[in-house]
């Protein structure tokens, strides 16, 4: 048992992470011009508008959320007066508001891939896997959050600080022993979507187009400095 525990809290996350790093760099410099979200904005505008936006918007608060609640030791959320049991009710609801967004965002995507003619014979197995996998990550994280209602597991001093002692290189398995089984699932869902992520559209998350706030309204007139 205590094998297969390292197997997959510490074996397998550095498989999927070693993945995510080398394959992201290698796609990065051999194939930049394949770098990009592949979008199908052009084929059907008007089906993808609300799934794509209340799913980014979703994603990209959980992500946040779980950065801010799993990476930062709970001693520093003390400090500024959060207390654990504070950090884990915030937890709950905001991560059921963004959870169900990410959620309801993509049923609508994959309903989308499925039901318009066009979409579906422009859509590849990958991206199906990609759609399904994250479909899976978000559905067992969203379930997580609900059963939390319900029944608390103290994250704060078994996920957080193994997910910290993979990242900085110092893993601890055994704080994993007592997880409850739907949040080992999650886990081991997200480390392989992470792992599969370079071979995806999913590439796109780190072109942020930050340029863009800041960009010229009209791109083909010279900006003309008035003196
Ligand atoms: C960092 C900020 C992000 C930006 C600027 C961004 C931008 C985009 C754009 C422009 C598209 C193409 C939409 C179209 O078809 O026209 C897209 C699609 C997609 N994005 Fe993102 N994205 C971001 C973060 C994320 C994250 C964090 C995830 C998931 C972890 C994600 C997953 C997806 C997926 C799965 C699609 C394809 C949806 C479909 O066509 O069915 N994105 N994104």
């Amino acid at each position: 048992m205590s094998v297969l525990n390292t197997l997959a809290f510490v074996v397998f996350p550095y498989l999927a992470l070693t993945t995510f790093v080398v394959g992201h760099l290698y796609r990065y410099l051999t194939n930049p011009y394949d770098w990009n979200s592949k979008s199908s904005e052009l084929l059907d505008k008007e089906g993808l508008k609300i799934g794509i936006t209340i799913f980014h918007w979703g994603i990209i608060f959980a992500l946040l959320g779980h950065g801010a609640g799993l990476l930062i030791p709970q001693r520093y959320w003390d400090a500024l007066g959060i207390n654990s049991q504070a950090h884990t009710l915030f937890a709950t609801y905001s991560g059921f508001v963004v959870g169900a967004a990410a959620l309801l965002g993509l049923a609508l995507l994959i309903y989308r891939r499925i039901s318009k003619d066009r979409i579906l014979a422009t859509t590849t197995l990958n991206d199906f896997v990609t759609l399904g996998l994250l479909f899976f990550v978000v559905a067992t994280g969203f379930a997580n959050v609900v059963s939390g209602l319900f029944d608390h597991f103290d994250i704060l001093n078994t996920i957080a600080p193994w997910l910290r002692g993979i990242l900085t290189l110092t893993p601890d398995a055994s704080l994993m022993l007592k997880v409850p089984l739907r949040f080992k699932i999650h886990i081991l869902a997200v480390l392989t979507l992470l792992g599969f992520s370079p071979f995806s559209r999913l590439v796109h998350i780190w072109s942020v187009p930050l340029t863009y706030l800041f960009r010229r309204l009209i791109v083909f007139r010279r900006r003309e400095v008035s003196l």
